[in-house]
């Protein structure tokens, strides 16, 4: 039976993770609170922690979904997000490359600044400008150095079980007409679910990269914002702003990047290639 340890699994994509997987002949060892046999708790800057749990398992992939995804939090404290999402990186691809194991780290489009004008390649020259970006970079490099086995997911705007913004939308229609929304900023929209469905293909396979995992289209905040309501029915009004007011509102906020479209380039090379659905459709199934 193949074994398939899952970190950060009570997070939005470990969660897609263990219903993706839930009838498949495979162990899932999941680190963390998920109501499931197999659960382990696992703090992956804990170097000794990480190998104690691999030595036991001798796992035959790793799909490392634990980080610090709090953007503004990272800011406020980069030592601290460095060392869950470079340091733990670093512990758990060298416990893959120790075992032979097939090793996932997800990744951010906050790798780049966001200043192109045209979707980023896979192979783009990184340049982040946020924490967050700098450590989800820095974890980047750690899985590639420490795991020849390394499959690298560069996703965005990620929805599932958890915190989410489309979420906190509907959280604010409860008890309000109007909410203001940044409409310069352009990214995909991405569910979990759509995620987990590419991650359980390529671990099926020994195409080992950089992968950008987004659902297909775009769209600015603002646009996603009034179609979640749209499809939920809700009568909310959008205020459309700009990042500089928005920024204005919320001082401590982090810089975000203006267009964060990752191209699949590397996915419609695949044979046969892999088609994420469009963020549109996505929403939809989710939001029924
Ligand atoms: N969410 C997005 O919009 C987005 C966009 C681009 C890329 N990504 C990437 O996609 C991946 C999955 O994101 P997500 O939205 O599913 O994240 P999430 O919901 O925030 O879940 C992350 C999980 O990691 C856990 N974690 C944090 N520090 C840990 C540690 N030291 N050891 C073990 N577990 C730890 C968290 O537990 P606690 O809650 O207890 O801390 C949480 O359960 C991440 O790599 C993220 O960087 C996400």
């Amino acid at each position: 039976m193949k074994k398939i340890l899952i970190t950060g699994a009570a997070g939005q994509l470990g969660r897609a993770l263990a219903k993706e997987y839930k009838s498949e002949d495979v162990l899932l060892v999941l680190t963390e609170a998920v109501a499931c046999d197999g659960m382990e708790v696992m703090d992956i800057t804990d170097p000794d922690a990480v190998s104690t749990i691999c030595e036991k398992h001798k796992p035959d992939v790793i799909i490392n979904c634990a980080a610090a995804t709090n953007v503004d939090g990272c800011e406020a404290d980069e030592a601290g997000a460095y060392r869950i999402n470079a340091e733990g990186v670093h512990n758990l691809a060298m416990m893959a490359s120790e075992f032979g194991s097939k090793f996932f780290q997800i990744s951010t489009d906050y790798v780049f600044s966001g200043s192109a004008d045209e979707p980023y390649l896979e192979d783009d020259t990184p340049d982040p400008v946020s924490a967050y970006g700098r450590t989800k970079l820095a974890g980047e490099r750690e899985a590639l150095m420490c795991c020849s086995r390394t499959f690298l997911i560069r996703t965005e705007w990620l929805y599932g079980e958890g915190h989410n913004f489309v979420r906190t939308m509907l959280k604010l229609a409860e008890s309000r007409d109007e909410v203001s929304v940044v409409d310069d900023q352009i990214g995909s929209p991405t569910s979990a679910k759509e995620l987990a469905r590419l991650i359980h293909y390529l671990e099926g396979t020994e195409n080992f990269g950089i992968y950008h995992g987004t659902c297909r289209g775009q769209c600015s905040w603002a646009d996603l914002a009034e179609t979640v309501f749209e499809i939920t029915g809700k009568a909310v009004r959008v205020e459309r702003i700009s990042s500089e007011e928005y920024k204005k509102r919320n001082p401590k906020s982090a810089f975000r990047p203006a267009y964060s479209v990752l191209s699949h380039d590397r996915l419609d090379r695949l044979d046969p290639p892999f088609v994420m659905k469009e963020w549109r459709d996505a929403l939809e199934e989710y939001l029924k």
